[in-house]
């Protein structure tokens, strides 16, 4: 399997181009607003000092790192802000493969398909552990798998595309895994504002010098554009990623970082509340119409990624090319998450047509 280029592209390419009216299920755009003191934090900038509009420090704002250290209860030092998870997932599957102890990359199946290709990318080889049907990784299976060649374990929770929330226990023993063969865990936790059942247990709650946790306001804020997201290192490796960040990207956009910060002073709970009940409900209301579609599917715990199957209708590329176009509804392929999962589509609930969609999905299996 080609794991070197994600294909969210090309599917979205494909749902653009494509004659009909079509509901977009593919990617992870929120589709609410942001917090209203995102919007003022951009304005306020727009009208500053240009000396602000020069690089800010390369490790990030310092009131957004102090933000962010004193909400996740960690040293200022081991904050590093980044652009997106994205970015502090690649460095650390980087620092991961680069300091001679391994070159092995524990993954899921399904993974979600930017952890696959940069495992190619920096010559990992991957290690696929099957979750179970509710997504549920297990621990065993993970030690199993690890060696002393085992660089990384990466993981995701609550997770894309399963919805899988991973229990506290199996965290601990992940972390307990790496530490035995001295590789790196990867938790990232970009969907933890997204956790339906407060199941949610973040790797932080694990002391540990050998694990890196990732995060973004991508989701939480509703900013996917906006790239700010944050890597929490174990000190003895703050400085080779700051290094990297520095020589990668110099240091990450400015506003964006000042508008986060303000964002995250102002907004109350609510707002993130808020958001949770509507995809709760999105979810059952997809997940009924699908009911009508004869279809087998996930109800996730977290994040807001939905996983059904349909009668004599696998999830290769070609079929969501059908959907595209005779159902007028677009997902991903199953197939594009890994080996296990490849008879499967992955909805997106980002989108205020979700029951629409999954009648229009009920009309077509008809
Ligand atoms: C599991 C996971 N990690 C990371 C990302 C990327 O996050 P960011 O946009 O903050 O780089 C996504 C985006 O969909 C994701 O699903």
């Amino acid at each position: 399997m080609d794991y070197e280029r994600p294909q969210f592209f090309r599917v979205m390419q494909y749902a653009d181009a494509a004659a009909g009216d079509v509901i977009d299920m593919v990617s992870g755009n929120p589709d609410w607003e942001p917090p209203g003191a995102l919007r003022d934090g951009l304005v306020e900038y727009a009208d500053g000092d240009p000396e602000q509009f020069q690089y800010p420090a390369s490790e990030g704002l310092l009131e957004l790192r102090e933000e962010i250290a004193a909400r996740r209860n960690v040293a200022l030092e081991q904050v590093l802000v980044t652009n997106g998870a994205g970015e502090a997932n690649h460095l650390a599957m980087a620092e991961g493969l680069t300091r001679g102890a391994g070159d092995e990359v524990i993954l899921t199946d399904p993974v979600y398909p930017y952890y696959a290709g940069r495992t190619n990318l920096l010559d990992g080889q991957a290690r696929y552990v099957a979750v179970d049907d509710d997504g549920q990784l297990d621990p065993d299976a993970v030690r199993e798998a690890a060696s002393e060649d085992t660089a990384l374990v990466v993981v995701n929770s609550p997770n894309n595309p399963t919805g899988a929330v991973y229990s506290e226990a199996t965290v601990r023993e992940l972390v307990d895994i790496v530490e035995a063969c001295d590789a790196l865990l990867v938790s990232d936790e970009v969907y933890d504002h997204f956790d339906y059942g407060g199941e949610f247990t973040s790797a932080l709650a694990v002391d540990s010098a050998h694990r890196v946790v990732t995060n973004a306001f991508s989701k939480s804020l509703a900013i996917t554009g906006f790239r700010v997201g944050y890597a929490i290192v174990p000190e003895w490796l703050v400085d080779r990623f700051r290094t990297r960040h520095m020589l990668t990207n110099v240091t990450s956009s400015r506003p964006a970082q000042y508008a986060v910060w303000q964002a995250l002073r102002e907004t109350p709970p609510d707002y993130y509340g808020r958001n949770r009940e509507m995809l709760r409900e999105r979810i059952v209301a997809f997940t009924d119409a699908l009911d009508a579609a004869g279809a087998e599917y996930t109800t996730p715990q977290g994040s807001f990624y939905v996983m059904a199957r349909f009668p004599d209708f696998s999830g290769t590329m070609a079929n969501v090319e059908r959907l595209i176009d005779e159902a007028g509804v677009a997902g991903m392929p199953g197939a594009a998450f890994g080996e296990s999962r490849t008879d499967w589509f992955r909805f997106a609930l980002v989108t205020p047509r979700a029951e629409e969609a999954a009648e229009r999905l009920a009309g077509y299996f008809d």
